[in-house]
């Protein structure tokens, strides 16, 4: 009789894992609050309220509350001066958005390798990539980790280039001390379904700049200035506003993330702590200058040698079996077809090929190493991160019944 799942045996796990987003205490009162004031956009106390408070939890001056994290991208993007054919050094191991924020302002990413231990930017690699029409640095705070902010904000002041901190999975996360987001120049977040933060969809800018926060306003609001009439525009914005009824989620919600922080960051301690008891296994390092990990994904390193030549993907069929919800996640951004773009149609790419670029780190990543486990799975009790190394172990004590046949 075999033991893992996949070839009938028992499942190391039968509960699903906790769901994601959870109700939260007074987001039902909240809502109904909003639907009786007869304010449920533009003017409303709950976005102002919401604005105040999420600048205080990421220790920001100023925030301003965006529809969805790419809008806030695009949004900062312009706000930092980034125009038509100007270069943005981004990582290639993050959400699409990181990317098509860059492009959807007709700039042009930069693909640069990460860190092998902890899968952020590596800033060694930064400056061989900037040229004389780089105009930002975006580094992403991948999986709630914050990126090496004092060597890319030290290579931003040496190029005088500003810096826009993609921290979409990084709500409350620590650089020595300090929360991100402000930190840089502008810090951008998302608060879409899978976030620690949720509404459902809606995002964030945050920063200690009061001349941006202004120009980021306009271009959120229709071009409108904070001292104009209503009907006048003084720059090309648009609508990129988020609701009353999802700001009032978030402030909500706010209460209880200290508390929820807490519970994913002791239950990520105690996997990286057992997981790496397993052959084979090994959790994403947390860098010395990182205080507070927002624990968005929980991501180890999978090395198939040291299970009978397993691949990557194959591991997570067999943990998925087991009863584990895991993924791959991200495959290197310029294999995207998006980006097999002719130079001949797209001038200002010139000299850039993606289809050649080849980042090593991030390949390996994307191709071989990376397991996520999603911040939900954090979210339960003991039980539930015992299962997950439970699960892990099992497999590795038992994976000769795969390998066993195969040729
Ligand atoms: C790293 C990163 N950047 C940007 C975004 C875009 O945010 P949104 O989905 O709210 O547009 C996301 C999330 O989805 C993300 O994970």
């Amino acid at each position: 009789m075999p033991h893992l799942a996949l070839l009938g045996g028992t499942p190391a796990r039968k509960q699903p894992f906790p769901q994601w987003p959870q109700p939260r205490p007074g987001q039902l009162a909240a809502l109904q609050q909003v639907l009786e004031s007869g304010k449920w956009g533009v003017g409303s106390p709950f976005i102002a309220e919401f604005e105040k408070r999420f600048a205080e939890f990421q220790q920001a001056k100023y925030a301003l509350a965006i529809c969805n994290g790419t809008a806030s991208l695009m949004i900062a993007l312009k706000a930092c001066g980034v125009k038509a054919g100007d270069q943005v050094i981004i990582p290639a191991y993050t959400f699409i958005a990181t990317a098509s924020s860059v492009l959807m302002v007709n700039a042009v990413p930069v693909f640069v390798d990460i860190d092998p231990e902890t899968y952020n930017l590596d800033p060694a690699q930064i400056e061989a990539a900037i040229t004389p029409t780089t105009k930002a640095l975006m580094p992403v705070h991948i999986a709630g980790q914050p990126a090496n902010l004092d060597a890319i904000l030290e290579i931003g002041r040496r190029h005088h280039l500003p810096v826009i901190e993609d921290a979409a999975q990084a709500h409350g996360a620590e650089w020595k001390g300090r929360r991100v987001g402000a930190i840089g120049n502008l810090g951008s977040f998302s608060f879409q379904s899978s976030k620690n933060l949720s509404a459902g969809e809606g995002g964030a800018l945050v920063t200690d700049d009061k001349a941006l926060i202004d120009v980021c306003f306009s271009y959120q609001n229709c071009g409108r200035v904070r001292e104009g009439a209503w009907y006048e525009h003084r720059v090309l914005g648009g609508n990129f506003r988020l609701g009353a009824f999802q700001a009032a989620l978030l402030t909500a919600q706010l209460a209880t993330l200290t508390e929820d922080m807490q519970r994913r960051d002791l239950h990520a301690h105690y996997l990286d702590e057992r997981l790496r008891e397993v052959p084979g296994i090994k959790p994403l390092l947390v860098h010395p200058n990182v205080t507070r990990h927002a624990r968005h994904l929980y991501i180890f390193r999978y090395d198939a040698e040291a299970f009978d030549g397993l691949s990557r993907d194959r591991f997570i069929d067999v943990l998925r079996a087991e009863g584990i919800y895991c993924h791959k996640g991200y495959t290197p951004l310029y294999r995207e077809q998006l980006f097999s773009l002719d130079p001949r149609q797209h001038p200002w790419i010139e000299g850039i090929n993606y289809r050649e670029l080849n980042l090593p780190v991030t390949e390996r990543a994307g191709d071989e190493e990376a397991v996520w486990i999603p911040q939900s799975a954090l979210m339960g009790t003991e039980k539930e991160v015992e299962d997950i190394v439970k699960a892990v172990a099992k497999v590795q004590m038992h994976v000769g019944e795969l390998t066993a046949n195969r040729e």
